[in-house]
């Protein structure tokens, strides 16, 4: 009795793990299987002696429909929430009303943009720190600061550069942020750019970069040298409309390392003449 009942269990655990590698396939979220009972205990197999009829098993339910993956769905919400809004201040109370991305439940405030489009640049740097988490606004901490210094290098007021992330909640702890929540914030990044109608982009430091270029290319590669970023329709398709796209060093990077303002200083004065170009 004692092998047929091993035989019993182990079709039971075959039949079980099939059934589970088909929902896995399907892509239904599948819960961990409970720890095996043990014999004696309740749930245990049955020590019914051999012949005596079992009760018919009730039909197994139907598997729940696939589940869309969660930063899937995160992305097609933003992205239709995105697309909805048709000026800067809706697409502000867009992102303040969108749930989607897990930033925002440990972030004290929506960071979304500040200053303006005057001088046509639009930097797009890379998550809020403390000082912008507390005080809702981008670039207000001690990299905020030296951005406005490179940028008053050309000649270029605060107020007149248009700025913004492409993660609109603080990190917790300034963590680095997850593919999923950089996945969440792009519709309305690429939304962003669509509305700003900006003449030329910054992107500083090589999460904004890579993120908004495409590529994985490191920064120090790419830093000073013009690329071209195709503004997306409200599909997140690329358009026709492309914008000359600088990256640069990140301010963070460059108090940390302050010999490389010398190469920062000739990207900015590429950007000078860029614009006097345009
Ligand atoms: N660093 C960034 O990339 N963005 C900010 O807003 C602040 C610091």
């Amino acid at each position: 009795m004692g092998q047929n009942l091993t035989k019993a269990s182990t079709a039971a655990e075959a039949a079980r793990t099939a059934l589970m590698d088909w929902w896995a396939d399907a892509g239904v979220a599948v819960p961990p299987p409970p720890p095996a009972p043990r014999p004696g205990v309740a749930g245990a197999p049955s020590l019914r002696p051999r012949g005596v009829q079992r009760e018919a098993a009730p039909e197994p339910a139907a598997p729940p429909p696939a589940a869309e993956a969660p930063a899937v769905k995160a992305q097609s919400e933003a992205r239709a929430a995105a697309a909805a809004a048709d000026s800067l201040q809706a697409l502000k109370s867009a992102v303040e009303a969108f749930e989607g991305c897990a930033l925002k439940a440990t972030a004290k405030n929506t960071v979304f943009s500040r200053g303006a489009l005057t001088s046509g640049v639009m930097v797009v740097g890379e998550a809020p720190g403390f000082e912008e988490d507390a005080r809702g606004e981008p670039f207000v901490g001690r990299s905020g600061l030296l951005l406005d210094r490179m940028f008053a290098a050309i000649g270029l007021d605060r107020e007149a550069i248009y700025v913004s992330n492409i993660l609109f909640w603080r990190p917790p702890g300034n963590r680095n942020p997850s593919e999923d929540d950089i996945r969440a914030c792009l519709p309305f990044v690429e939304r962003h750019i669509a509305l700003a109608q900006p003449k030329v982009l910054v992107f500083a430091g090589k999460l904004a970069a890579q993120t908004m270029l495409g590529t994985s290319e490191g920064i120090m590669r790419m830093r000073g040298r013009w690329s071209e970023y195709r503004i997306r329709d409200a599909s997140g398709a690329p358009t026709e409309t492309a914008l000359p796209a600088l990256p640069v060093l990140h301010p963070a990077f460059l108090l940390r390392q302050p010999a490389w303002k010398a190469q920062t200083w000739r990207d900015m004065l590429s950007l000078q003449a860029k614009l006097e170009s345009l």
